[in-house]
């Protein structure tokens, strides 16, 4: 799809369907007026055919009105002075309403984007809701795809030529994640993985691409990521990007899962459980993509991601409950569950992050089924060992809208994870349910030292949408993520 922004509504073209916005109100849905007002005769046409719908105007409803060339209704819910319109609000609206457009060649947006953020917001919400992952289907399945072309009506006053880029760029690595997430484990594994990072990283004065293969992860002492790997036939890949700005005064580590396919291993999942796992490697899609959209703003900060790389499988050769590895770091660690391999990974992964000595250490995993049990299946949730930090992440993420949420990890968290034989074990001896999410937390503080500011996204509820889709959201990855962090680096960077 390609998107552009129209500041005159005469080229409105007569052939493209007109996407407007409705508020609800107790008297129906009230038309709200476009950054650029069109002809009151058209307008009045819209408000009048509407009122023959149940259409109410509440968040996300459509109503397509066969008028004209199609009339696009999209609710953004209930507006007023104290109540002003939330920007997820209409990023959401402007996403349904894009996936909903699927065939038609072209068209319109002429919602309420009366400030720059707002042009920002239908942006992103287009640009998502009208990906669509179609790679593997034949021409002959390929039905219509999404829409082809969208343009924005924006005011001469809130056409900001960087922000305009700026939303393009961050969707660009969201649709990135959602490709590599939602690529087949047949395709995508540590390999080919770390193939998609050095055709499209290239190194240069501010990047350098690290790749680790077999010999070298044995070398330096990723014993975790190798324990996990050493089941399955595609061995593992630890990638390091670093990113360094000119005058950056802030250097920031993000650290990604990227299991590129978790059956559970020896401790096997069942089948209902496992055919979504193919997103076990949006942390490190994530953080990688996340580099890619700060390199490309030109942010003055240095970023360094981090991905640990593997497929966990079950066979002759791999790890064993009960099997013991070392760490990057030299800690021990008892593998109880070898399901558990998320935190395995990220173990050597912190450690290596810790030796860059960053400011911040940011992880992303698909870590736990139990943080869907706590948050619902569209929250990740946020854990820390400084509450400064964790509020930090947090308000970056209230801010861009990405459903995020904090969470504590307490003492007894930890202490479950005691191991006779080794320095600490993966899960607890006694399969303990409660609080899942947090033990998984407990057990990553272990490999960050103390000193440094360190936060934890466990992405597993959000990361693929299974259900029905929902704003910008359609089936399968939603590179949740990359928005709160490109903001966070944002606010981290200097000026
Ligand atoms: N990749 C899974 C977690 C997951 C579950 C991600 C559902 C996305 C959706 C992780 O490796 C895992 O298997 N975790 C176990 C941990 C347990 C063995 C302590 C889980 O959640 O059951
Ligand atoms: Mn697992
Ligand atoms: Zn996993």
């Amino acid at each position: 799809m390609s998107i552009t922004r129209l500041t005159d509504s005469k080229n409105i073209s007569a052939n493209e369907v007109l996407v407007v916005g409705f508020a609800q109100t107790d008297n129906g849905p009230e038309f709200l007026e476009p950054a650029i007002s069109f002809e009151a005769a058209s307008k009045n046409e819209i408000i009048e055919a509407i009122k023959l719908t149940d259409f109410s105007g509440k968040k996300s409803e459509l109503a397509y009105l066969t008028i004209k060339s199609g009339v696009l209704c999209v609710g953004l819910g209930k507006v007023t002075k104290t109540q002003p319109l939330e920007m997820e609000t209409l990023r959401r609206a402007s996403g349904v309403a894009a996936r909903s457009l699927v065939g038609k060649s072209s068209a319109l947006f002429a919602l309420p984007t009366n400030t720059t953020v707002a042009a920002h917001a239908v942006t992103i919400g287009v640009e998502l809701g009208a990906y669509s992952f179609t790679e593997f289907k034949t021409k002959n399945e390929k039905t219509s795809e999404t829409l082809k072309q969208a343009s924005i009506l924006v005011h001469d006053q809130f056409v900001n030529k960087a922000s305009f880029q700026e939303a393009q760029i961050i969707a660009e690595s969201i649709k990135n994640v959602r490709n590599l997430v939602n690529t087949p484990p047949s395709h995508m594994y540590p390999e080919t993985f770390a193939s998609y990072v050095k055709k499209t990283f290239k190194k240069n004065s501010k990047l350098t691409v690290e790749i680790l293969e077999e010999k070298a992860l044995k070398k330096q002492g990723f014993g975790a990521l190798i324990g996990v790997g050493q089941g399955s036939i595609n061995p593992p890949r630890f990638i390091r990007l670093a990113y360094k700005s000119r005058g950056a005064d802030f250097h920031l580590a993000l650290v990604g899962k990227g299991i590129t396919f978790d059956t559970g291993g020896i401790s096997l999942k069942p089948p209902s459980s496992m055919h979504t796992m193919k997103c076990d490697m949006a942390g490190a899609a994530t953080v990688v993509e996340t580099l890619r959209a700060i390199m490309d703003l030109d942010l003055k900060i240095n970023v360094t991601a981090y991905a640990a790389l593997a497929e966990n499988m079950p066979s002759a050769s791999a790890q064993r409950p009960s099997d013991v590895v070392t760490t990057f770091g030299g800690k021990t660690i008892e593998v109880l569950n070898t399901d558990a391999e998320g935190r395995l990974v990220l173990a050597d992964a912190l450690g290596r992050a810790q030796k860059d000595k960053p400011d911040l250490i940011i992880d992303l995993a698909t870590l736990t089924g139990a943080a869907t049990v706590a948050l619902g299946s569209r929250t990740a949730g946020i854990m820390a060992n400084k509450d400064d930090a964790r509020d930090q992440v947090f308000a970056s993420a209230k801010e861009v809208g990405e459903a995020m949420w904090p969470m504590q990890i307490p003492e007894e968290s930890r202490t479950i994870l005691d191991s006779k034989t080794a320095d600490i074990a993966n899960v607890g001896f006694t399969p303990n349910p409660a609080g899942g999410m947090m033990v998984g937390a407990a057990f990553l503080q272990e490999f960050v030292d103390e000193k440094t500011p360190w936060v934890h996204i466990d992405i597993a509820p959000p990361a693929f949408n299974e259900g029905a889709p929902y704003g910008y959201n359609g089936f399968g990855g939603t590179g949740v993520g990359v928005r709160t962090l490109v903001h966070l680096a944002q606010k981290l960077a200097k000026n």
